[in-house]
């Protein structure tokens, strides 16, 4: 079994994994110690932090995490403002050690409804980050996975004219690079989602990108995400079997079984 953690100089040997976090239970979190809830967002900023210091030496390449949902505009405008904040402070803190870290930060999803500091914010850890090899961390802001699909849809070409023109996959894919902001560069299929805080369902995450992840849920509340739960979560993940659809390949690698299924 692939141990859940690694030495620097095996890194070169690793999976390139690509791990999306729901990070859920901020709210709660505060509410149980009689905290605002913001508090429970600054929190939830720290664990993210955590994860991120140790993902790439568990093998992961890419790290997508949900921060605020296009859904999440219902909530009272004062924990908008505050979350808006929050992510405007921690993207200026971050850019300078994600920089010294080799980690490039992307942000999906709609942004011009976000306050316009937070969009430059935004824009300039981008440009700040830009080309970091080590790890790929991908920040959903107002994010929805079924506006960004319809969007793609629109955008895609259709293989045939006519009435009965259909989208392929790859038009798709294409496409959704587009809607992302990183043409030509395809967000990979997500190996493993989490979720923390017990629910267990995708609220309109990565859908597409979803189709054939691992699911892991835990009710540990998002500020209370250790680096050992993205181990332990990794660990399961490792034991399991991926088929793709295909009748299981004994011997077969996660990847040959992957390649075999049009990846
Ligand atoms: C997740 O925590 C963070 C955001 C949605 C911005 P919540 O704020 O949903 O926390 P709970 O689920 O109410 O505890
Ligand atoms: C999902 O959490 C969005 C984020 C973590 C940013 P929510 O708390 O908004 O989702 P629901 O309402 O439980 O589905
Ligand atoms: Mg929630």
């Amino acid at each position: 079994m692939i141990p859940s953690t690694y030495h620097h100089r095996d890194r070169a040997q690793l999976p390139r994994l690509h791990v999306a976090i729901i990070m859920d239970g901020n709210g709660r979190w505060a509410s149980l110690r009689g905290l605002p809830r913001r508090q429970g967002h600054a929190v939830g900023a720290v664990a993210l932090r955590r994860v991120l210091e140790a993902a790439p030496s568990l093998g992961v390449s890419d790290l997508s995490v949900y921060a605020f949902s296009a859904d999440n505009w219902k909530r009272p405008p004062e924990e908008r403002l505050e979350l808006f904040r929050l992510f405007e402070r921690y993207l200026l803190e971050e850019a300078a050690r994600c920089q010294q870290e080799g980690v490039e930060i992307r942000c999906i999803g709609w942004r011009h409804r976000l306050p316009e500091s937070l969009q430059e914010a935004m824009s300039s850890a981008e440009r700040q980050t830009a080309g970091g090899r080590h790890l790929t961390l991908r920040i959903a802001l107002d994010y929805s996975s079924r506006a960004t699909l319809a969007q793609a849809a629109a955008w895609a070409t259709p293989e045939d004219a006519g009435p009965l023109a259909t989208l392929s996959r790859q038009a798709i894919d294409y496409s959704l690079a587009n809607v992302y902001g990183e043409p030509g560069r395809r967000l990979p299929e997500v190996d493993l989602l989490i979720r923390s805080g017990g629910q267990q369902r995708l609220s309109d995450f990565l859908l597409w990108e979803c189709a054939y992840a691992e699911l892991w849920f835990t009710g540990t509340l998002w500020p209370d995400f250790e680096a050992s739960h993205l181990a332990a979560a990794l660990d399961e993940f490792r034991r399991r079997q991926r088929t793709f659809g295909a009748l299981s390949t004994p011997g077969a690698t996660r990847t040959e079984v992957a390649a075999g299924g049009m990846r």
